[in-house]
C-alpha cells in the first residue's frame, strides 16, 4: 500500500519507500565496510523493524545472522511511557559477538539506552545502533546512534513498520499521521 491510498490518513510523507530503499543501500555498504571480518550479528527490535530488517539485510553483501527482541515501551497510544519490559529475548549468546541493533525509529531513545545497557552486560564485543528514523526534538535520553537513516521532526509518524494502534504498518512509505485519526 502507498501514502496516496490512504491520503486522507496522512498529511506529510517523509520518506518515499524509493527513499527508503536508496538509504538502505549506502547505509548497508557503509556497515560492509565497517564491520568487514568481524563476528556481526544483526538485532532487530520486534515489530517496527522487520521492514527495516528485511530489506537491510539484503542489501547486505554478506551472509549474516539475525535474532529478534521484542521490548514493549508505550502501548497503544502516541506518547512514550519510559517503561521497557522485556515480551521476547534474543534465542542466541552474543557473548563476544559484534551487535548491530536495527530499530525502525528513536523517539524518546528510552528503548534503545535500555537495549544498550542490557547487550554491554551479556558480554558482547560490541553493540552499536543503526536507526532508520530519529526525532532529535523528541529525546528524552542521548542515545550514541552510529548510523541513522532520516532525522525527522517531532511528528506521530506511521509506515515502514511504524504503527498506529497497529495499523499503517504495511504502508510501503512513512507519512505524519492526520491528527483527526488519533484526536
Ligand atoms: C517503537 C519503536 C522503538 C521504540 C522507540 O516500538 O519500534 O522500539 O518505540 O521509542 P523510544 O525511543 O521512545 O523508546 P513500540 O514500543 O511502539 O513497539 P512496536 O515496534 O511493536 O510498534
Amino acid at each position: 500500500m502507498r501514502a496516496a491510498d490512504i491520503a486522507d490518513d496522512l498529511t506529510t510523507v517523509l520518506a518515499t519507500e524509493e527513499d527508503i530503499l536508496a538509504k538502505l543501500e549506502d547505509i548497508a555498504a557503509q556497515v560492509a565496510r565497517d564491520y568487514e571480518g568481524k563476528d556481526l550479528v544483526l538485532v532487530g527490535v520486534l515489530k517496527g523493524a522487520v521492514m527495516v530488517m528485511a530489506d537491510f539485510s539484503r542489501a547486505l553483501p554478506t551472509l549474516v545472522p539475525m535474532d529478534w527482541m521484542a521490548v514493549s515501551s508505550y502501548g497503544t497510544g502516541t506518547r512514550s511511557s519510559g517503561v521497557v519490559q522485556i515480551r521476547k529475548d534474543l534465542d542466541t549468546d552474543i557473548h563476544d559477538k559484534h551487535v548491530l541493533i536495527v530499530e525502525d525509529i528513536i523517539d524518546s531513545g528510552l528503548t534503545l539506552s535500555w537495549l544498550l545497557e542490557n547487550f554491554a552486560a551479556r558480554g558482547a564485543a560490541s553493540v552499536e545502533v543503526f536507526a532508520l528514523f530519529r526525532k532529535p526534538e523528541a529525546a528524552k535520553v542521548q542515545v550514541d546512534c552510529r548510523y541513522v537513516g532520516f532525522d525527522i521532526p517531532n511528528e506521530f509518524v506511521v509506515g515502514y513498520g511504524l504503527d498506529y494502534a497497529e495499523r499503517y504498518r504495511n504502508l510501503r512509505d512513512v507519512a505524519v499521521l492526520a491528527p483527526h485519526i488519533y484526536s
